[in-house]
Order: C-alpha cells, then structure tokens, then sequence
C-alpha cells in the first residue's frame, strides 16, 4: 500500500506535463522561429538540431511505409551524403535539398566546416559512433573536376566515379564503406548496381556505445512481449540499482529513461505503457526541441533496469521516402549541373547502419545501502516494443534513432 502511494508521489514529481515543458514565460518569445534560436545558440547545436530534425521526419517517412518492422536510421550519415550532393547542385537544388534537410533556417555561411567539424567531434574514438558517407558516380557521366576538388575539400572525402564492371564496382563501394566504419559495416550493397544508376549518394552508420555504469546480471535469456504474437527471446542485461534519468509522460503515454554513455553519449528510451507497435504519439513528437525539453526535465533515480542486448544490422534506400518528404519535383530534374552538364538522375540513397549494445561499461553500480531508491522500487523493463535515441550530449546530434518491435526479426551484423 506504501509503496504505491510513494509510486504515485513519484509519478506525480516524474510526470513531464505538457505545463513544464512550455518555455518560460517570462523569456521572451517572438514566435516558434525565435525558440529555436533561444535552445540552441551556436552554430553546431543549430546544425546539429537541423540533421536531427530531418532524421526524424525521414523516420516518420519510413514508419509509415512499415508500420509493422522495427526502423532504424542514422540520420546524420545521410545529411552529409545528400549535403556533399547539394555541393554539384544548381543554387535552385540546393535550395530544394537544404529545404528537405531543414538546413534552411540555418544562415550558416560556414555550414559545410560547421557540418565537417560536427562529424568529426561525434565520431571521435571515445563516444564508439562510426559514419561514412558518399557520392559515387555512374561511370559514363562526364565529371566536372570541380565537383570533385570542393567535395574532397569541404568534407575530405572524394566523390568517386564507378567503372561500369559489377563485380567491381560492388567490392569498391563495399571495401571503402567497410574500412571508413572499421570494419563493422560490411556487405553494403548486397547486390550488383543496376547501369545507368546516375548519382549514388549513401550513408553508413555504426555504433558501439559503452555505459556509463556497466550491467551486473547479462545474457540470461528473456522474455519481449510481441504485439500479436508470442513473446520473443531476448538475451537481457540487468542492473538492481542503475543510476538513469526518468520521466513519465502520460500525454504520451509512456515512460522515458535516459542511460548515460561514455563520451558524452547517451540513450534515451521512451517506453510506451503497453505492449503496441503503434508508437504514432511519441513519433509525432519527436523534435530537436521537443527531446531536448524532456531530456531537461527528466529527474535522477536508480532503479531495476533491464534492456535487451541487441546486436543488429539495417538497409533501406532513402530514395522513395525524400521523393516522398518533397524531392519528387527535384528528382526529376536534378540540376546538378556542377557534377555534369548531363542530364543526371540519383539512383538510389542507400544507407546501412549496425548497432550494438553489450553490457560493458566504465563502472559497477556503486553497492552503498541507498535507502531512496530501494524504497521506490522503481523499475523499467525494456520487455516490449520501444523506441531509442542515441544523442551526442555537447552538440545534441542524433546519431540512431530506432524502433524495435521483435528483436527476433532484426538483421544480422
Ligand atoms: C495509432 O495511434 C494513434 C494515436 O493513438 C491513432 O490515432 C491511430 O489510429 C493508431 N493507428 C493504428 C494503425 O492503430
């Protein structure tokens, strides 16, 4: 009877009513453009709130066209393949491109450092997130070397043309994104390129985050509930007394954990109340803005915490969805006339990500008699359908974001 009264003390201190997350009325708002500028202040955290932005909307985009499969992304890794794109571009296409990845409002004339040292300082060592992203280039289009020299400037990576020989051209662009991912991302493509296939922005993706606080208890098999079927079996890593930061949204209808990695890395969980695959609410959501208020408003506590530990890989070609989020009009006529002044069409947007989560990290839970926390008995079982972002703490980027609904039907690594 106690324990319930004290649950809902808690659940009335952790709940993120849509009150406390208003801004402060006393700052001063001149409109929805203003609060954005007033959250993120430097031109890193305004890019980096831009790629997150564009990779929840692709998210959404893909969702809907699957509403029944885990999704994942890696949205930053595809902001930069279509932004060394938006380089070869008309100033019309890149208008048009840096609409889509919401780059619009930025007024950074620096936006390609900005996007370069933004990569560069969420893919150092300590944080365990690798990205790889390229412009490959049918073999008969006739380059402008330009394209190339300010590619390879800007972002230090050349864009590359193909040779036209299949089995060739599968193992270049399969060695280069297996080597910029070090050696994690492997089979890309998994089959030949079609000819004629134009323009081939892609993106790759990998992480291999370590906690904060290493799990006690791993590997013991457990059940995940399935909507609409019987439970999955998932190897769990557990922890009795795991410091995380907690929130209950009850517009939302869900728990949200935030779980501490190294390098200033951390997963935030939203963990609906039941056992569904439709997430719509939570999706919807998600913003920049949005995650970085309740990300804020989340409160310290320890509890029992069980996540299952994955180990999975994804594909998708982004194509169809940035037809779908208004390139339509743009991929039929691309305008990228600094790459060719042939007529040249993108093919395919293909992007690859894998993602593992192990239970090693820097330290055991501290074992001191903490009365608070044991008292609550407050626990979060990652036993059923959720949804994860991975977000780099100093600059705010997304780097996954991802839904699982049956761990079993996940890809292999
Ligand atoms: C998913 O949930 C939303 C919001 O609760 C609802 O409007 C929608 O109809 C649901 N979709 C399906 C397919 O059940």
């Amino acid at each position: 009877m106690q324990k319930i009264t004290l649950l809902m003390c808690l659940g009335a201190l952790l709940s993120l009513s849509s009150a406390q997350l208003e801004p402060d009325p006393n700052a001063e708002t001149e409109g929805a453009a203003e609060e954005e500028t007033e959250l993120f202040t430097t031109p890193t955290t305004k890019l980096a709130a831009a790629t997150a932005n564009f990779g929840y909307s692709l998210f959404r985009e893909q969702v809907n066209r699957d509403p029944q499969a885990s999704v994942f992304l890696s949205p930053l890794s595809v902001s930069a393949a279509l932004t060394q794109l938006s380089l070869g571009g008309s100033a019309e296409a890149e208008r048009k491109l840096y609409r889509v990845l919401q780059y619009h409002h930025l007024q950074d004339s620096q936006l390609h450092s900005t996007l370069k040292n933004l990569l560069a300082s969420v893919t150092s060592p300590s944080k365990g997130f690798s990205s790889a992203s390229r412009v490959y280039l049918e073999r008969k289009l006739r380059l402008k070397l330009e394209y190339l020299n300010s590619v390879e400037r800007e972002y230090g990576v050349r864009p590359k043309a193909l040779t036209g020989s299949p089995r060739g051209d599968l193992k270049e662009v399969n060695d280069w994104v297996k080597q910029q991912t070090g050696g994690k991302v492997n089979s890309f493509l998994t089959s030949s390129l079609p000819r004629n296939m134009g323009v081939l922005p892609l993106g790759a993706a990998y992480f291999k985050g370590q906690w904060v606080t290493r799990f006690g208890q791993s590997n013991q098999m457990e059940s995940f509930q399935v909507e609409g079927s019987a439970p999955a079996r998932v190897p769990m890593m557990k922890e009795d007394r795991y410091p995380v930061k907690l929130g209950i949204d009850s517009d939302l209808r869900c728990k949200i954990a935030q779980v501490q990695m190294q390098g200033d890395v951390s997963m935030l969980i939203f963990l609906p109340d039941d056992v569904t695959q439709n997430m719509t609410l939570i999706e919807e959501s998600l913003s920049a803005e949005f995650v970085q208020d309740t990300v804020s408003a989340l409160q310290p506590v320890e509890l029992s915490l069980a996540l299952p530990a994955l180990r999975f890989s994804y594909s998708a070609d982004l194509l169809p969805l940035l037809s779908d989020m208004g390139l339509k009009e743009w991929l039929a006529k691309t305008d990228l006339v600094k790459i060719t002044s042939q007529p040249a069409k993108v093919g395919s947007v293909r992007h690859k990500l894998g993602v593992e989560m192990t239970p090693e990290g820097g330290q055991s839970v501290a074992r001191a008699p903490h009365p608070e926390g044991q008292a609550l008995g407050l626990s979060f079982q990652v036993n059923r359908p959720f949804l994860f972002l991975v977000r780099d703490e100093p600059s705010g980027a997304l780097l996954f974001i991802g839904k699982v609904l049956d761990p079993q039907k996940l890809g292999r690594i």
